[in-house]
């Protein structure tokens, strides 16, 4: 074993996540500090935040009130089990995340990212099926382009590609409904696409083909976000719930970067006004500051399984961290600074000036489509002819290095999704830099 002081061999040894490896070690881009709407590199650059880390700073960086409460915890209670025991903190904040979800959504569970938050759905979506006596209900149905994290469940109910094809057979007895995006007939739409409501009447076909009395679930995001931004058209999550109530599934909502404000309301289930059967959420809970995630469940759900001797548990799942310490006295310190500085609210009203100014870009050269919705926005650039990826890549290293501007790049599509603390001057800094970018990149 080598000596912990050993002298480490720099970039080498990390396997960088969703990262060409190689390229990144080539010229790394790092983030060494963070304040606000702003990291900051080791050598002391600021660079804009366009895209709150991950879809998840949605307060802003390093938020003191929310600093100070992780530090109090990691003094008071650095670790509690959380099987058998609890502390009083899970208590309060599944109170307060249950009385920001819509209707009778009165339950929360807790793990630690979105992948599990997912895992965690879908388990409870065939154990409450079972507890009612029909078990046979196993089926789940997700959407192509559809992101759910990348454990074995999130990948298989998931529909990117590129994230299921090296992965074997995954779960079984998944099936998908198709994306709801066609550029031909949605192409740069502000919000809820008028087009594609029709996408979800598939639901109809594969229930026809499977039987309803096999399939547990649908799991979708309101918006599909990881994929590029895709607004739901209207009228389809409505359709999506009306079709799974009649058919006894359970809909879950995959909120892990449409709540805690990012569509101008906590939840987007609140925005469309739908009551889904479980809201997944992480990121925007703590802020990102601490890792945390969990689903919020209807009352019948949790009621489901309170059966068989008191004694026994109900629900054999849980995580060793689910509701950390650390993350609840993050999560309750991250709701107040968004009660308190009206985030939703802000984030709601800045919709129309953030979607005008991502819209200016439309006449920038290789502009495909643009889509607004809430404070996040999907741009397409066109890739360069048989090479998918290398103008977004092309613009990611820019930006870093050129323009101090962070925007997440997935292959040619650059979505920007600023902190709900973002001023009009903000979005203003962010879509320069980008139309440089973008002219850079032509
Ligand atoms: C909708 C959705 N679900 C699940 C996940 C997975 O979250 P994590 O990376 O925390 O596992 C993500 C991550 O971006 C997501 O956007």
């Amino acid at each position: 074993m080598a000596p912990l002081d050993m002298k480490p061999n720099e970039l080498e040894p990390y396997w960088l996540p969703f990262t060409p490896n190689r390229s990144f070690k080539k010229r790394p881009r790092l983030f060494s500090g963070a304040k606000g709407m702003h990291y900051v590199t080791p050598d002391g650059r600021k660079v804009i935040d366009g895209t709150s880390g991950l879809f998840c700073v949605n307060a802003g960086h390093a938020r003191e009130p929310i600093v100070k409460a992780i530090q109090q915890a990691a003094a008071q209670l650095d670790f509690s089990p959380p099987f058998q025991y609890a502390h009083p903190g899970v208590f309060e904040l599944s109170s307060r995340l249950t009385l920001l979800a819509p209707g009778d959504l009165d339950y929360c569970l807790f793990a630690n990212s979105g992948s599990e938050a997912v895992d965690t759905a879908l388990k409870v979506a065939l154990a409450y099926h079972r507890n009612r006596g029909e078990g046979g209900r196993t089926r789940f149905i997700g959407r192509e382009r559809g992101y759910h994290g990348v454990g074995f469940g999130g990948i298989s109910v998931g529909g990117m590609v590129a994230n299921r094809k090296m992965f074997g057979n995954m779960l079984t007895g998944i099936d998908h409904l198709p994306s709801t995006y066609n550029r031909s007939k949605q192409a740069f739409s502000k919000q809820e696409p008028d087009w594609g409501a029709e996408t979800a009447d598939e639901l109809t076909r594969l229930i026809g083909l499977h039987d309803a009395s096999t399939i547990a679930a649908v799991i979708v995001e309101p918006v599909a976000g990881s994929t590029g931004c895709l607004p739901p058209p209207k009228g389809y999550l409505e359709k999506l719930r009306q079709i799974t109530e009649q058919h006894g599934i359970l809909l879950i909502f995959d909120e892990v970067i449409t709540g805690f404000g990012r569509l101008g309301s906590c939840f987007a289930a609140e925005r469309y006004n739908i009551v889904p059967d479980m809201i997944t959420f992480a990121k925007g809970v703590t802020n990102a500051s601490v890792p945390m995630s969990g689903v919020i469940v209807r009352k019948g759900i949790y009621e489901a399984h309170m059966n068989g001797p008191e004694h026994m548990v109900e629900l054999f799942h849980g995580y060793t961290y689910s509701g950390h310490p650390l993350a609840v006295a993050a999560g309750l310190a991250t709701l107040d600074v968004y009660r308190d500085e009206g985030l939703f609210e802000r984030s709601k009203a800045l919709e129309a000036k953030f979607a005008d100014a991502m819209m200016s870009l439309r006449s920038k050269p290789h502009v495909v489509d643009i889509r607004p919705i809430g404070l996040i926005c999907g741009i397409d650039l066109e890739p360069i002819a048989g090479k998918p990826g290398v103008r977004g890549y092309d613009a990611l290293e820019r930006m870093y290095h050129e323009y101090d501007l962070y925007v997440r790049v997935t292959a040619d599509t650059l979505v920007v999704a600023p902190p709900l603390i973002a001023t009009e001057s903000d979005i203003a800094d962010i879509t320069e830099r980008m139309a440089k970018v973008i002219d850079a990149v032509a």
